[in-house]
């Protein structure tokens, strides 16, 4: 018991210390000049052991300003240890020379060991926040404090995942892609990846409804009109994106239109190319959201979906599960400093934007950072709103009725 407190002791000063770097934000351009000029296995170690000890030190730090009652649900507490022993294998390397015996291997086995320790982060938080939900109710103030930190946890995780995966493809023994650096793509060729989003998404339609509506695509290169668009991008980042919403415009299509006789219209993706932008627009005619509700799509809590089972041996995989589609489309679009908007016409339809840098240079990491600001956030309580209410006019508005 003693050595247990003892070691918890260390970990905890540990996660002080390098809590108080700030994590260093790469562009997709570092990312493959690093990877193209003769990769050196040596120095992508000496900086990573440091720079995964930051982020995972960053975001440990900030989930201990999360309310107990929340921190206590036993899905979040798994998560947590998760984290604090992938941190503690970090740390075994802080004094191990890249040159001595095996450190650079059993540092790409320490990796894939994590990585995989942490692929079902994202069901279980759901899993720890629906526990949540169902014991407390709904709270806006925790709702806001939930929503706040879930986009900077997820954010943390998505660049944590990227920094492994280019240290392991580059150097070990996973064939990647022959064109691509790592898991970059230097000429990804988005209508490609829209296309094989969108057929993906259509199997699952078709399992699971038995039709899918059609797909029209356009391009428009503003900078040379013959040539297909390009861009320097993660192109697994972008078929998630793309997977999620060819998901939800197609869900909406069917329940739609699935009596219609005319068929199903088809959904639509339009992809230009700008000087700044790269924009991809998917628009359907699935009835759309109204706008009072827009923002709610995007909240971690407000999920209305019944709760998919973990189970993995079940079959059918319904087009819509925890809710987390749009929220976590958005954050990967902003961690390279793009975006990911809902424009809907209720009654009608939706357009969906992906808008990307079109310069992998101005592709820089956005990141958390773990400092005063961010720890001010959790303490202040939802202030009084400072706009009208409705709700809240004249008490006695009769009175002015009156006059009449
Ligand atoms: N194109 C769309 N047309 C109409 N409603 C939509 C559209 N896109 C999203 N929505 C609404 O937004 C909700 C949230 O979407 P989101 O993708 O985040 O979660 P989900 O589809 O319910 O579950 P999943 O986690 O599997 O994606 C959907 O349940 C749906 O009600
Ligand atoms: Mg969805």
């Amino acid at each position: 018991m003693r050595l247990i407190n003892f070691l918890m002791k260390n970990v905890n000063s540990k996660i002080e210390f390098y809590s108080r770097f700030s994590p260093s934000p790469m562009s997709i351009q570092q990312f493959l000049d690093f990877g193209r000029e003769n990769a050196c296995e040596k120095t992508a170690y000496m900086f990573l052991r440091k720079e995964l000890a930051v982020r995972l030190a960053n975001t440990l730090r900030e989930v201990t300003l999360l309310p107990s009652s929340l921190l206590d649900q036993p899905a979040l507490k798994r998560v947590q240890n998760w984290y604090i022993q992938s941190f503690e294998e970090l740390l075994r390397f802080e004094d191990q020379r890249p040159e001595s015996g095996h450190t650079l291997n059993d540092f790409l086995d320490t990796l894939n060991r994590i990585r995989d320790r942490h692929n079902d982060v994202v069901p279980t938080v759901a899993q720890g926040v629906i526990e949540y939900k169902d014991k407390f109710g709904f709270d806006p103030f925790i709702s806001n404090n939930v929503q706040y930190f879930l986009d900077r946890f997820y954010t943390n995780r998505i660049s944590f995942r990227m920094l492994m995966n280019q240290h392991t493809l580059l150097f070990g023994d996973a064939t990647a892609h022959p064109k691509h650096i790592g898991g970059i793509d230097p000429a990804c060729h988005v209508t490609e990846v829209v296309r094989d989003a969108y057929d993906t998404a259509r199997m699952l339609c078709e399992q699971y409804y038995n039709m899918a509506p059609q797909l029209n695509v356009k391009e428009v290169n503003t900078k040379s009109s013959e040539k297909p668009v390009h861009v320097v991008y993660v192109p697994s980042h972008l078929f998630h994106m793309l997977f999620e919403l060819f998901k939800n415009s197609m869900r909406a299509t069917v329940e739609l239109h699935e009596n219609n006789s005319r068929g199903l219209p088809p959904v639509k993706a339009l992809v230009t190319l700008g000087k700044e932008d790269l924009s991809i627009k998917i628009s359907d005619l699935g009835g759309g959201v109204p706008l009072r509700k827009i923002e709610r799509l995007f909240n971690y809590m407000y999920s209305t979906a019944p709760v998919p089972s973990l189970d993995s041996s079940q079959s059918a995989a319904p087009l819509a599960g925890f809710g987390y589609g749009l929220p976590i489309s958005r954050l990967y679009a902003r961690y390279f400093q793009g975006d990911l908007n809902l424009y809907s016409m209720e009654g009608v339809g939706t357009d969906a934007v992906i808008y990307l840098k079109a310069l992998s240079s101005e592709s820089f990491e956005r990141l958390p950072v773990f400092n005063k600001s961010a720890w001010r956030h959790y303490q202040t309580g939802p202030e009084a709103d400072d706009w009208s209410n409705p709700g809240s006019g004249p008490r006695d508005a009769t009175k002015y009725k009156s006059n009449k």
